[in-house]
């Protein structure tokens, strides 16, 4: 069986400081399996150094698709490199809730994170009303499609399902619901060495149901991924 992914993606839940203790802690705990953590692009300096001789790997949660240039308040992938990044997270629904992201700039920013080397972890996911009418699958080829156009390199890709209405909201999806989007995305759009994880109130209760389906190579956890006794659970318990 294929290793599980857990990735963590801190949001903007920590300070730097926190961020350091929790890096640390998850560090001591963590044996031998795939992590990523994605702390705020302010805490990815003094972090990395954390995780830099271990085998958990770091993320950002954003960036931008140009090279350098005037884009006040935005870092571009040469600088998650440098801060030893391996991943991005990339078109996050916060992200395109909030900060009006739309997934042709996402195609923009894969397709340079791709040239970089970083591996892009591409969340899609349908909202409540698209569910409710039965529109979630079509929904989400939608994203994909606009998401991966024109991408033809074969580097691994990370695609996580995250059904907006289940983020942060204590509902997630039945892990075989999950599952069969999952072996969807799969089978329509992604290449045997890429991963399909699924994202959206996942707890130390609930993470194992998602992990023993077939379809789902893992996790991405937001509120769970913050607190150190659940998340030890998680990671020590797949
Ligand atoms: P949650 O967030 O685990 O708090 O639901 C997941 C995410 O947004 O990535």
């Amino acid at each position: 069986m294929r290793r599980k992914l857990i990735v963590a993606n801190w949001k903007m839940y920590l300070s730097t400081t926190k961020s350091i203790l929790l890096a640390k802690k998850i560090r001591d705990v963590e044996k031998n399996n795939d992590v990523v953590i994605a702390p705020s692009f302010t805490a990815l300096y003094p972090v990395g150094p954390v995780v830099a001789q271990t085998e958990i790997g770091l993320s950002a949660q954003n960036m931008h698709y140009k090279d350098y240039g005037a884009y006040t308040g935005e870092l571009c992938v040469s600088d998650l490199v440098e801060l030893g990044c391996k991943y991005v997270i990339l078109g996050h629904s916060e992200r395109r809730e909030y900060f009006k992201e739309t997934y042709d700039n996402v195609n923009k920013k894969i397709k340079q994170a791709l040239k970089y080397g970083l591996t892009p972890i591409l969340c899609v996911g349908e909202n409540l009303r698209e569910r409710r009418s039965g529109n979630a699958s079509k929904a989400i080829e939608e994203q994909l499609k606009t998401a991966l156009k024109d991408i033809t390199k074969k580097e691994e890709l990370i695609v996580a399902y995250e059904p907006i209405w289940a983020i942060g909201t204590g509902h997630p999806e039945d892990s075989k619901d999950a599952d069969g989007i999952h072996e969807m995305i799969k089978r329509k759009f992604l290449n045997s060495n890429d991963k399909v994880i699924y994202g959206g109130s996942v707890n130390s209760e609930n993470y194992k149901d998602f992990l023993k389906e077939k379809n789902t190579d893992g996790l991405l956890i937001g509120g769970a991924s913050v607190k150190i006794e659940d998340f030890s659970k998680i990671i020590k318990g797949f």
